[in-house]
């Protein structure tokens, strides 16, 4: 990315040319017309923002690479809660940095991170995300039907009005458009956080108040129970192949 700085101020703008005090032209001095070009050219690099290399080196801004956390092909660190991104909605994980970022969505490590992202940058990474595969899944294929947490996430539980997980987020959790996610192969630690999340109210409801509805009708061994089902589900790579 281009590190130039177009510094451009009222002075350098114009040059004017006076005769005893009085002003008898302004034209655009070719200062200008360098600053403008300069800013251009700055443009132009934001608008192509590198999607992989901020994943890997994070960005002059003091944005993290975001490999440490969330792996070299975005396949997560499980085992601390760091979510798996590969294969996610592109539009559903921009949401998420703007949300980050505006502290709709309060977590202390993404914060900082999302803030420290431009817009294109934000796009750009997203896009990166959605399009990757992720390290090999040691999922089973198959997930086996009578383990807790497979009726509530195939069936729900109508007694108490909780919807299957499975009407929004897609047959074996592969996510639907950008507004339902992926739930297959996400760290279970971090599926959990997300339900208790929405339960204190330190993620934004989210569309309709969808997952705060959900989660509020959910028990702690439920919460267990169904993220356990999702992250053995082999993950989504339903956005493989299509444009974001
Ligand atoms: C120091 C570790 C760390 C780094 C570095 C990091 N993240 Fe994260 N990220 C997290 C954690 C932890 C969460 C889960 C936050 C929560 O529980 O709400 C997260 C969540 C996310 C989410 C939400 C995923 C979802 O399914 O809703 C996105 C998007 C994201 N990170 C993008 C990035 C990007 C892009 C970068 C690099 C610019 C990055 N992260 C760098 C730790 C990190
Ligand atoms: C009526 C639709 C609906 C149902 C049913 C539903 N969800 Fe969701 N879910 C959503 C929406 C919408 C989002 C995105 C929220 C946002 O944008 O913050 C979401 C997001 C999530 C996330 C966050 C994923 C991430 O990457 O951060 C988890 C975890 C989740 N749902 C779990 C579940 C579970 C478990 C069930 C079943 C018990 C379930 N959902 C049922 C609509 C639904």
């Amino acid at each position: 990315m281009s590190k130039i700085t177009p510094q451009v101020n009222g002075a350098q703008l114009f040059t004017k040319h006076s005769f005893k005090g009085e002003m008898t032209a302004t034209r655009p001095s070719p200062v200008f017309v360098a600053s403008l070009s300069l800013a251009l050219v700055a443009m132009t690099s934001l608008a192509l923002a590198d999607g992989a290399a901020i994943t890997q080196h994070g960005n002059t801004r003091r944005a993290l690479a975001c490999m440490t956390c969330h792996g070299a092909q975005g396949e997560g660190t499980p085992t601390s809660g760091f979510p798996r991104l590969a294969g996610l909605n592109a539009g559903y994980l921009r949401t998420q940095l703007d949300n980050f970022a505006q502290g709709r969505r309060v977590n202390a490590i993404m914060a900082p991170i999302a803030l420290a992202l431009n817009d294109d940058e934000r796009e750009a990474v997203t896009r990166y995300y959605a399009g990757l595969r992720g390290a090999a899944s040691t999922a089973k294929p198959v997930p086996q039907t009578n383990v807790p947490g497979a009726s509530l996430a195939n069936q729900g539980r109508w007694s108490q009005g909780l919807p299957a997980c499975i009407q929004c987020h897609g047959a074996m959790g592969v996510g639907v458009g950008s507004t339902f996610p992926a739930l297959a192969g996400q760290s279970s630690i971090y599926l959990e956080n997300q339900l208790r999340a929405w339960q204190e109210g330190t993620r934004a409801p989210g569309p309709l108040g969808l997952m705060k509805g959900v989660a509020d009708k959910m028990s702690a061994a439920d919460i267990k129970a169904v993220a356990a089902y999702f992250s053995a589900l082999p993950p989504s790579q339903s956005t493989l192949g299509s444009k974001p």
